[in-house]
């Protein structure tokens, strides 16, 4: 097990251990081929089929062990990137880890929470409040950026008890579902950051066949979220009709045109959507004219 953690040749990757990202995060490099076991520990997945092993860590930790390179890659929110880059900057760091991409999962806001009934009316309502954060760093810019003093109280967790304790008027913390404020008689009043799941890289550059592997491990992360969204569309178009039914596929670059046999008056098209297709788009073809319309996902894809 420690032999093949010091083979440099290894690409590591920082995932949340437990939390909102943990199972979209693995899903994600499952879908990217990636097949493991998991330590006896649970805290590594070992890539079997790939120079790939998955480290599972706290959240938090993940922007300082992608940026101390002792992982290559990392999938974590932006909001904890940002606090962390923040840090860093604060600190003279220059050499930081660097986004490579944004995930389609992780959605969340980083927004004030106000005790309900207490009206919110802009940010020139915080000076001299009291606000209870685990996000202290992006807090304090955004109080700069809009020119307003204000208390900061830093937590570790469990933002939302603080006004209840009395220890702050008001918080500013992450909300999902909104589920947390409610259960605290507290309201999102204004967000301050939109955060989802993020890929970040080393600062250091990788040589050789790990760089190979990564480059490849990065096509077909783009190649995932790609797919998702992605359809195939096949349908008969009246010839006549052919401009206006091709303009309304959706974020199709050129479709396919084949002649249908016996007939002049009518062609089959073939096309890969790169949104989704909706119901509407569907009724929307029929009325340009199309008929025989068939919807199919698309399995991978590869630029
Ligand atoms: C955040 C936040 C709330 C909860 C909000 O914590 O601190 O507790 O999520 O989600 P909701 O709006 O769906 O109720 P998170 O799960 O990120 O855990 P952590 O702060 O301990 O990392
Ligand atoms: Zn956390």
């Amino acid at each position: 097990m420690a032999m093949r953690m010091t083979t440099d040749a290894r690409i590591k990757i920082a995932v949340q251990k437990s939390g909102r990202l943990t199972d979209h995060s693995l899903e994600l490099l499952v879908r990217c081929g990636l097949s493991y076991s998991r330590g006896k520990d649970q805290l590594i997945c070992y890539g079997e089929n790939m120079p790939v092993d998955v480290l599972l860590v706290r959240d938090d930790d993940i922007p300082r062990l992608v940026q101390e390179d002792i992982c290559d890659l990392g999938i974590v929110g932006l909001n904890i990137i940002e606090e962390r880059r923040l840090e860093l900057i604060s600190q003279g760091e220059k050499e930081l880890f660097s986004e490579v991409g944004t995930l389609d999962f992780g959605q969340c806001r980083l927004s004030f929470g106000l005790p309900a009934g207490v009206p919110f009316e802009g940010p020139q309502q915080l000076q001299g409040k009291r606000i209870a954060t685990t996000y202290p760093r992006i807090l304090a810019d955004y109080l700069k950026r809009n020119g307003v003093e204000a208390q900061i109280v830093a937590f570790s967790g469990a933002v939302e008890i603080a006004p209840s304790l009395g220890k702050a008027d008001l918080i500013c913390d992450l909300v999902s579902s909104g589920s947390t404020l409610r259960a605290h008689q507290l309201y999102e009043a204004a967000t301050i950051l939109e955060s989802r799941a993020t890929m970040i890289q080393t600062p250091k550059a990788l040589v050789g066949e790990k760089a190979r592997w990564l480059q490849r491990l990065l096509l077909r992360i783009q190649g995932v979220l790609q797919v998702k969204e992605s359809k195939y569309i096949m349908l008969h178009a009246p010839r006549s009709a052919l401009k206006a039914i091709t303009a309304l596929l959706p974020g199709s670059e050129s479709p396919t045109i084949i002649p249908l046999e016996g007939r002049d008056d009518k062609v089959a098209v073939h096309a890969v959507c790169r949104e989704n297709v909706f119901w509407e788009t569907l009724e929307q073809l029929k009325e340009a004219g199309a008929s025989s319309m068939l919807v199919l996902p698309v399995e991978k894809m590869l630029a």
